[in-house]
């Protein structure tokens, strides 16, 4: 039965519609990039003995929250805080997510034209060509524009129709699709000869490469590939049933995320370094290294090279959805049911408010240079806000707030579904959310900050 705001109708939707959040850009952007730049395989180990030793603890503290409460972010937190002052963590999630929603949507929308550039054979030339290719795009006024509002308008369109019609029918399609699109290009990747390497590159760890950085720069990372900080987590658990176990599906999701984050390594570096190409060149990876790194794999076989990066680049725009869907959803609840409006109104002005920024970000990338905060670009500024600032101090705050302060009795009643599951993951949760996850996230956050 689905209640009046809505909840997933099956285990399944709970777990593809979560980890279709926490699988995005993150994994398939941001987490090549990264590889590439902290050395590889070491970099890797790292990341999975944060996700699972850090990341997992801060997952299921947001289920917590979001399910013993059944209401939008700001609610759930305030529920629980009583008069106290941690109800600002609700809210201060829901800022985060749109400034989130905001920045990524100007990336989304530069996959999708460059989805249709794929489409119609646009992107071929030399790596000057390339270069040029997307420095042109994304310092035009109006192209880039266009993409973001229809990359937010499309998340929209999917909110709108609610939890289940809309989050988890649409997690149950695209989800899948986004493997398969993987396993191909994956497939076809590690097929070129010399992609070897590459792979190697992934899987033989040089420890002597783990330095602080790599331990910092891998805690932020898992912590955006969990969609952590910012109360997604929070909402998705408030449409969770009593029967879900959130222990479990907080382990399967991770599973899941790392899995595609591997994945997409797979995909990137066997076919850089089948090409010669050293894939640490940072955010500029999938928009000018691929490009060419595709056209000269593939250059005996230019079919495949067509159909791998049109693959590429739908599966990118995939990713991103559904995270789009869980961040447009965390303001659309807070909207509809705090102003007591109806989940359409909600999700216009949720829409209405991240074009908004969306379209400052998008300006601020070339085309109005002058559109600067802190020294810094609309775009990079979010960017910095949110993954340096806004996400690590929200895990920071979820972690005590539920570590210290909530009722234990709830907490308990939460992970063992009122006593119906084993219990032997309570003791050790509560100790790594009490002590554990607080003092490495303090440290990562001061250390972003230029304090240590
Ligand atoms: N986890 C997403 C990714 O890896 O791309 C990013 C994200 C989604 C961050 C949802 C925050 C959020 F609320």
């Amino acid at each position: 039965m689905e209640n009046s705001r809505g909840n997933f109708g099956s285990k399944l939707g709970v777990i593809l519609a979560t980890a279709g959040s926490a699988v995005g850009l993150g994994n398939i952007w941001r987490f090549p990039y990264m590889t590439g730049q902290n050395g590889g395989a070491a970099f890797i180990l790292v990341y999975i003995g944060c996700i699972f030793l850090l990341g997992l603890p801060g997952m299921v503290a947001e289920f917590v929250i979001g399910r013993h409460s059944a209401a939008n972010a700001a609610r759930a937190y305030k529920n629980l805080a009583g008069r106290g002052p941690w109800g600002v963590i609700g809210y201060m999630g829901v800022f985060t997510s749109m400034i989130i929603l905001g920045f990524y949507a100007v990336v989304a929308g530069w996959c999708l034209q460059y989805l249709f550039a794929s489409l119609v054979g646009q992107i071929h030339g030399d790596a000057t060509f390339v270069k040029n290719y997307f420095t042109t795009f994304s310092s035009d006024p109006f192209r880039p524009l266009i993409w973001t509002v229809v990359f937010i308008l499309v998340t929209h369109a999917v909110v709108v129709k609610g939890v289940r019609k809309g989050i988890e029918k649409a997690s149950k399609i695209l989800m899948p699709m986004l493997f398969i699109l993987l396993l191909i290009v994956v497939v076809a990747s590690c097929s070129l000869p010399g992609a070897m390497k590459g792979v190697e590159f992934l899987f033989h760890p040089d420890f002597s490469k783990v330095n602080q950085k790599v331990f910092y720069e891998a805690l932020g990372q898992g912590f955006f590939s969990l969609s952590l900080g910012t109360a997604c987590l929070c909402t998705y658990a408030s449409y969770f049933s009593r029967q879900t176990n959130l222990v479990g599906s907080a382990l399967q999701i991770a599973s899941i995320d790392t899995l595609i984050a591997i994945l997409a390594g797979l995909m990137i570096f066997p076919a850089a370094f089948a090409v010669g190409v050293n894939p640490d060149s940072g955010p500029s990876l999938i928009f000018i290294t691929l490009p060419n790194v595709f056209q000269q794999a593939f250059g005996s076989a230019p079919l495949i090279g067509y159909v791998i990066s049109i693959a590429f680049y739908a599966l990118l725009a995939l990713a991103a959805l559904t995270s789009t869907i869980s961040m447009h959803e965390i303001g659309t609840a807070f909207f509809y049911e705090e102003l007591h409006i109806s989940r359409k109104k909600g999700a216009w002005i949720e829409t209405t408010v991240c074009v908004i920024i969306g379209i400052f970000c998008s300006l601020s990338c070339g085309a109005v240079p002058a559109l600067k905060l802190f020294g810094m670009s609309v775009m990079n500024f979010c960017d910095m806000l949110t993954a340096n600032i806004l996400l690590p101090l929200g895990s920071f705050l979820t972690c005590i707030f539920l570590g210290w302060f909530i009722p234990k009795q709830i907490v308990k009643d939460e992970i063992t579904n009122w006593g119906t599951l084993r219990h032997t993951a309570y003791g050790l949760f509560l100790f790594m959310v009490r002590f554990v996850c607080p003092v490495c996230i303090a440290i990562v956050f001061l250390h972003q900050l230029g304090v240590i």
